[in-house]
């Protein structure tokens, strides 16, 4: 089973601040760092590091190498990564001194998907491989629908969560992982045990992961719910750390662990990560998550 994640490549540049800057305020930054981020790459990097054959897509500018080597670094398949004449997406991201953090994104090259560029990748990949997907692209509606019509398993990260996601169907979904913040935009609710009672009803056939931040990650598939608390550390930088999750949690699912185990491994590699600085420098490698989980 393959893995093919349609997603963007941002490069963030970071600065740590006191507080996160309020309208009309200036503050000075205490330093800046250029990470190679972006939802999509950071959860093909977190596959790869958990040890899942995964393949990206997407679109960088010509300043966007650095991406292609990491790929080559890390072990992910950079097939379908295209470099076209528009700059690299990029965000501004402002960290706290509590490793709370605010994000400015522009899309740039992310936004510039085809359908025929789609319809290429998804040639290669056949009923029962992994299509991932967050909101950080163009054409998302297009790419589901394709997938779907190719008996592909369509796992979403419905993350930037925006009106875009409207004509995305989501009853295409197998597996919806997002947080309560996202949930509660889904469903209205904001209980995070009823918002996952309601993606329940709303999506029955769906694995459903929602994670809560401090309060650790829920799952859902039909009648078994799981619950994991986080592991807790002392955080620097919680960028990626969803991402993390993410790629791990998926990584677990097609190796066919036990749901409880893949949580706590995910668990694991997200409290790790929200100790380093940056998005893709911060994951860890398997082998680091596993180490550390036999400790503690
Ligand atoms: O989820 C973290 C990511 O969100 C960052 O790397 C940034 O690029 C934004 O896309």
């Amino acid at each position: 089973m393959k893995v093919i994640n349609i997603g963007s490549l941002n490069l963030d540049y970071v600065y740590h601040v006191d507080h996160i800057i309020r309208p009309g305020e200036t503050e000075s930054a205490g330093d800046r760092n250029v990470f190679l981020g972006g939802k999509g790459i950071n959860q093909s990097m977190a596959l790869a590091k958990a040890g899942a054959d995964v393949y990206h897509g997407g679109l960088i500018g010509e300043d966007g190498q650095p991406f292609l080597d990491a790929c080559a670094e890390y072990g992910v398949h950079a097939d379908y990564i295209r470099k076209i004449a528009v700059p690299t997406g990029h965000t501004i991201i402002q960290v706290d001194k509590n490793a709370q953090n605010s994000i400015l994104l522009y899309g740039g090259a992310n936004q510039m998907l085809t359908e025929e560029f789609v319809d290429e990748i998804l040639a290669d990949f056949e009923k029962g491989d992994i299509l991932l997907l967050q909101n950080e692209v163009n054409l998302l509606p297009y790419i589901v629908d394709q997938a779907y019509e190719k008996g592909l398993q369509i796992a979403l990260n419905p993350s930037p969560f925006n009106e875009k996601l409207e004509a995305v169907d989501m009853k295409k979904i197998s597996i919806f992982l997002l947080n309560e913040v996202e949930g509660g935009q889904i469903t209205g609710l904001t209980d995070p045990d009823e918002v996952l009672e309601k993606m329940r009803e709303m999506f029955p056939h769906a694995k459903i992961v929602l994670t809560l931040g401090k309060d650790g990650a829920k799952y859902a598939e039909g009648d078994q719910v799981y619950e994991q608390p986080i592991f807790p550390v002392k955080a620097v930088d919680t960028t990626a750390a969803g991402d993390t999750f993410t790629g791990y949690f998926l990584a677990g699912l097609m190796e066919g662990m036990p749901i409880p185990e893949i949580l706590k491994m995910s668990a694991k590699a997200s409290s790790i990560a929200v100790t380093r600085n940056g998005a893709v420098p911060s994951i860890p490698y398997r082998s680091e998550v596993m180490e550390a989980l036999k400790q503690k």
